[in-house]
C-alpha cells in the first residue's frame, strides 16, 4: 500500500455492509463502535455485538473483510466484537409509560400473516371508537407503519436533548424505525442500537396522555420477541394467524411465549380467512379452514374475529391509509371495529 487510507473512507466502505437479511447497513444500525488505521495499513474495527447468532456474525465479518480488501485493498484488518450487556429484559426492568393507560401488542409466530395490517387497522379502529391511540412499530428490521400510514417525509421532531415527538397521522401517534433510517433523521438520534431501539422508542417518545399504545411486534418467537415482550409492560397480546396449519403452529408458540411472560392473551385474529369472490360473492378457503377457531378453543383464547382476503385491504395499506379509514363501510372495516370493541371491552378501567 502506497498511501494511508483515512478513517472516513473506511467508515464509508463499512456503510455498504448490510446487516444480513435487512436493508439497513451496520453503520446506520449503530453496530460500528470504533475504527482505527495506522499509516502502515493496519486497520482495527470494533463492532457492538447485538446478536448471539454466529451465522449472522460470520456473514458480517466476511462482508467487512470483503469490502475492505476488495474495495480499499486493506488486508490487515483486525475485527473485534464487543458483546453488549443485555440492555433489554428483566435486568433493566420493564419500561412503564406514564400517561399510557393500556399497552397491547400485536404478534404473530411468523411473518407475512398480516400482523402489521391488523395492528394498523386496530389502532385506527380504536381511535374511531373515541380512544386516543399511539402505535409503536417495534419491527425494527421490517418497519411498515410509515408506508401503511403514508407519512411521507414526516420525521419525529426533537422535544429536548434526548426525547422526540411522535409523527401524528390520522390522529394516531406513530413511531417507527422507518423514521430514523434516513438522512432526515433527527440529530438527537445517533446510531440507534438495534437492541435498544425499542426501549428508546418507548422511553424517549413524548407520548403524552393516551388510552392505548398498540405495539406491532416483530414476527417470531425467538429471544428478540421474548425480551421485547418482557421489557414492555404489556396489558395484553393479540395473536394474528392465517388458517393454515403451519401458521397456527407458529401462533401457538407465540401464545406460549406470552404465557411465559405472564401477559394475557386478548384473543386471536384469523387473517386471510377466506377469499370472497368480488363478482359472485362465493367464499373460497385459500389458506385452509378454521385454524384460528381451532387454536382459540385448544388454547383457551377467544377468537376476536376473522378477516377475509380483500384486494382493498392490501391496496389501502399500500396507499398509506388503513381500510378502516379509507372505506369504513367495508365488511373488513366493520370486522376490525368489532375486534377493537372487544379489545377495549377487556381492558380494566
Ligand atoms: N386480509 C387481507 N387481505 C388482503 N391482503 C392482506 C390482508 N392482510 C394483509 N394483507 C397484505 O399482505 C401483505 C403482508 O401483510 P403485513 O401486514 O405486512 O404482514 P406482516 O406484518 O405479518 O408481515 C401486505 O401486502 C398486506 O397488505
Ligand atoms: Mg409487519
Amino acid at each position: 500500500m502506497s498511501k494511508a487510507i483515512g478513517i472516513d473512507t473506511i467508515r464509508a466502505a463499512l456503510g455498504r455492509v448490510k446487516y444480513p437479511g435487512y436493508a439497513a447497513d451496520i453503520v446506520t444500525l449503530g453496530m460500528l463502535e470504533d475504527v482505527s488505521a495506522t499509516p502502515e495499513g493496519n486497520v482495527g474495527v470494533t463492532l457492538r455485538q447485538a446478536t448471539e447468532n454466529e451465522d449472522v456474525l460470520r456473514q458480517v465479518a466476511q462482508q467487512i473483510h470483503h469490502v475492505l480488501s476488495h474495495e480499499l485493498g486493506l488486508d490487515r484488518v483486525e475485527l473485534k466484537a464487543r458483546r453488549l450487556e443485555p440492555e433489554l429484559g428483566e435486568k433493566t426492568g420493564r419500561v412503564h409509560l406514564e400517561g399510557t393507560r393500556h399497552v397491547i401488542a400485536v404478534a404473530s409466530g411468523k411473518g407475512g400473516v398480516g400482523k402489521s395490517t391488523v395492528a394498523a387497522n386496530i389502532a385506527v379502529a380504536l381511535r374511531q371508537l373515541g380512544f386516543s391511540v399511539g402505535l409503536l412499530d417495534a419491527d425494527i428490521y421490517g418497519p411498515s407503519m410509515a408506508m401503511m400510514f403514508g407519512t411521507g417525509d414526516a420525521r419525529p421532531k426533537a422535544a429536548d436533548k434526548t426525547r422526540f415527538h411522535p409523527v401524528e397521522q390520522y390522529g394516531i401517534r406513530l413511531i417507527s424505525m422507518a423514521f430514523f433510517l434516513t438522512d432526515k433523521a433527527p440529530v438527537i438520534w445517533r446510531g440507534p442500537m438495534v437492541m435498544s431501539a425499542v426501549r428508546q422508542f418507548l422511553k424517549e417518545t413524548v407520548w403524552g396522555m393516551q388510552d392505548f399504545l398498540v405495539v406491532d411486534l416483530p414476527p417470531g418467537t425467538g429471544d428478540a420477541q421474548l425480551t421485547l415482550a418482557q421489557q414492555v409492560a404489556l396489558d395484553g397480546a393479540i395473536i394474528v394467524t392465517t388458517p393454515q396449519d403451519v401458521a397456527v403452529l407458529d401462533a401457538v408458540r407465540a401464545i406460549k411465549m406470552f404465557h411465559q411472560v405472564h401477559c394475557p392473551i386478548l384473543g386471536i385474529v384469523e387473517n386471510m380467512s377466506v377469499f370472497v369472490c368480488p363478482d359472485c360473492g362465493e367464499e373460497e378457503e385459500i389458506f385452509g379452514r378454521g385454524g384460528g377457531e381451532r387454536m382459540a378453543s385448544e388454547e383457551g383464547a377467544r377468537l376476536l374475529g376473522r378477516i377475509p382476503i380483500y384486494g382493498e385491504i392490501r391496496e389501502s395499506g399500500d396507499r398509506g391509509m388503513p381500510i378502516v379509514l379509507a372505506n369504513p363501510g367495508h365488511p373488513a372495516s366493520k370486522a376490525f371495529i368489532e375486534i377493537a370493541r372487544q379489545i377495549a371491552g377487556q381492558m380494566p378501567d
